[in-house]
């Protein structure tokens, strides 16, 4: 009787943090992606434009493309919790053979209202090979590339992209638009065999490893997955909050703006030990219920009852090691520390901070005693 009661309240508790969105009929995925609010596909079911997603079923195999019809951006993977999208970005080439240039594409990307993510690296694969690109950040143009070169394939490591075959550059933030240029100093010249063609990209960090044979068959490679930061609206926690119909962020929700974060718009987080969709609803679902019944479990065996709310407040705080299941923020030169109902990052030895991406991340103490007085010194030569 007792464990009927609690059951059904249980089941109460967890259904009330679906909101409208979930219920509706909203398309839920589309091929292998599973479309989540803010992002949605049809009238009603998105937050902004911004965020439509157009699922094409023509070819047989849905495809999610951000935006409406005319799009050509696929998109490969979203996040609702890292407020992220992954989408499948064009590969630049330019390729030669023994009578010269035979063909070349450069792409270029522009967004609207989403940021290209530090969490990238720009690639460039190639013997012969000089890479850039150009990007809008804010009203400034700025940009930067690598270069590659080698003179034959017995001096290329697999799995090391430092200059020779491959080379990366790291991204700065708050880019927008971008173009990728790409080139060689001699035609390839007396490498085509082995390498007629370079290639440029951006790539999602750890989802591409060089190997030696890209310098041969990367050609059948189009697309490589690249990560977008998004945010809603243009105002900050503040500003937004006051207007309530709009504002995502719900506290009965268990969810909260991101304090932190200082890009355009805001973001929400889920309360510390809750998971879920910070846009729609955070809970603890089957996790709880597992938990749960343990609890019961042990409270039976201890004879001992406590009031359904009671064990239920015990419940919806259950723990979540977020240093486990990765949902972390710490900097991969901090350790990851799991507590009660949150979690820190402590620097490894010889840094300082409070090692969060979010936060003053990992500072080399060497550098901070140094204050702000670092000097560069340059030897110049006639
Ligand atoms: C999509 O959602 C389903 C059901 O909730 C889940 O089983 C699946 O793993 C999700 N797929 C991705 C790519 O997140
Ligand atoms: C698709 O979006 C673009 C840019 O937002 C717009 O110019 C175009 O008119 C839209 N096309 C359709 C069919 O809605
Ligand atoms: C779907 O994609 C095909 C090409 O793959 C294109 O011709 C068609 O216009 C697209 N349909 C819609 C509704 O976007
Ligand atoms: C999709 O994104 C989620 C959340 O960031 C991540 O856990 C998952 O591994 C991603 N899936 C793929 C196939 O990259
Ligand atoms: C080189 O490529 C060009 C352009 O694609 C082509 O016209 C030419 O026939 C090719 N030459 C050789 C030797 O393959
Ligand atoms: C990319 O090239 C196009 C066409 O030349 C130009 O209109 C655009 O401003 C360029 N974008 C960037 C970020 O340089
Ligand atoms: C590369 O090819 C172009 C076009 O055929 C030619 O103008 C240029 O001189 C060549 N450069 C070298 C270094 O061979
Ligand atoms: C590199 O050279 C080795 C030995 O000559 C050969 O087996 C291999 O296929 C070459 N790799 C490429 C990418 O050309
Ligand atoms: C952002 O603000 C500008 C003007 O300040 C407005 O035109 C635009 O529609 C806003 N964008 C969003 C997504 O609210
Ligand atoms: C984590 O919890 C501890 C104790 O409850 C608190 O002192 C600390 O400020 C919390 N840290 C964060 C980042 O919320």
């Amino acid at each position: 009787m007792h464990f009927n009661i609690l059951i059904a309240i249980a089941a109460m508790r967890a259904l009330g943090a679906v909101n409208a969105q979930e219920v509706s009929n909203c398309e839920r995925s589309c091929g292998n992606v599973n479309i989540t609010y803010p992002f949605g596909s049809g009238v009603g079911c998105y937050y902004s434009s911004d965020f439509l997603v157009t699922c094409n079923r023509s070819s047989g195999t849905p495809i999610p493309f951000f935006g409406n019809s005319s799009s050509n951006i696929v998109i490969s993977n979203m996040s609702t919790s890292k407020s992220e999208l992954e989408i499948m970005m064009f590969v630049a080439r330019d390729c030669y053979n023994s009578s010269g240039p035979a063909g070349w594409s450069r792409p270029s990307l522009w967004l609207k209202s989403m940021r290209i993510s530090t969490k990238n690296k720009f690639v460039a694969i190639g013997c012969d090979t000089y890479a850039f690109f150009r990007a809008r950040r804010g009203s400034a143009y700025d940009g930067t590339g690598c270069i590659s070169r080698c003179g034959s394939n017995s001096s290329i490591t697999d799995g090391s992209c430092s200059g020779v075959g491959c080379c990366e550059v790291a991204v700065p933030e708050g880019m927008s638009a971008i173009n990728i240029t790409l080139s060689s100093y001699d035609n390839h010249t007396d490498m085509i065999d082995f390498n007629p063609c370079s290639y440029a990209f951006f790539v999602e960090e750890g989802k591409f490893n060089f190997f030696s044979n890209n310098l041969r068959d990367f050609r059948s490679t189009e697309k490589m997955p690249m990560l977008l930061d998004w945010a809603i609206g243009n105002s900050t926690c503040d500003i937004a909050s006051k207007e309530v119909d709009n504002f995502l962020c719900k506290a009965e929700r268990n969810s909260r703006c991101d304090e932190n974060y200082r890009g355009r718009g805001y973001r929400c987080r889920c309360h510390e030990g809750y998971e879920g969709n910070p846009y729609v609803g955070c809970n603890s679902k089957c996790y709880s219920l597992v938990t749960w019944f343990l609890y019961f479990i042990f409270q039976s065996l201890l004879h001992q009852s406590l009031p359904p709310n009671e064990i239920l407040d015990h419940l919806y705080s259950a723990d979540i090691d977020e240093c486990k299941n990765g949902n972390h923020d710490c900097v991969h030169i901090s350790d990851c520390k799991d507590n009660p109902g949150n979690y820190t990052c402590e620097c490894r030895e010889g840094y300082s901070g409070d090692g969060r991406n979010d936060g003053t991340g990992c500072i080399a103490d060497q550098y901070q005693d140094q204050d702000q007085s670092m000097v560069v010194k340059i030897a110049v030569g006639k």
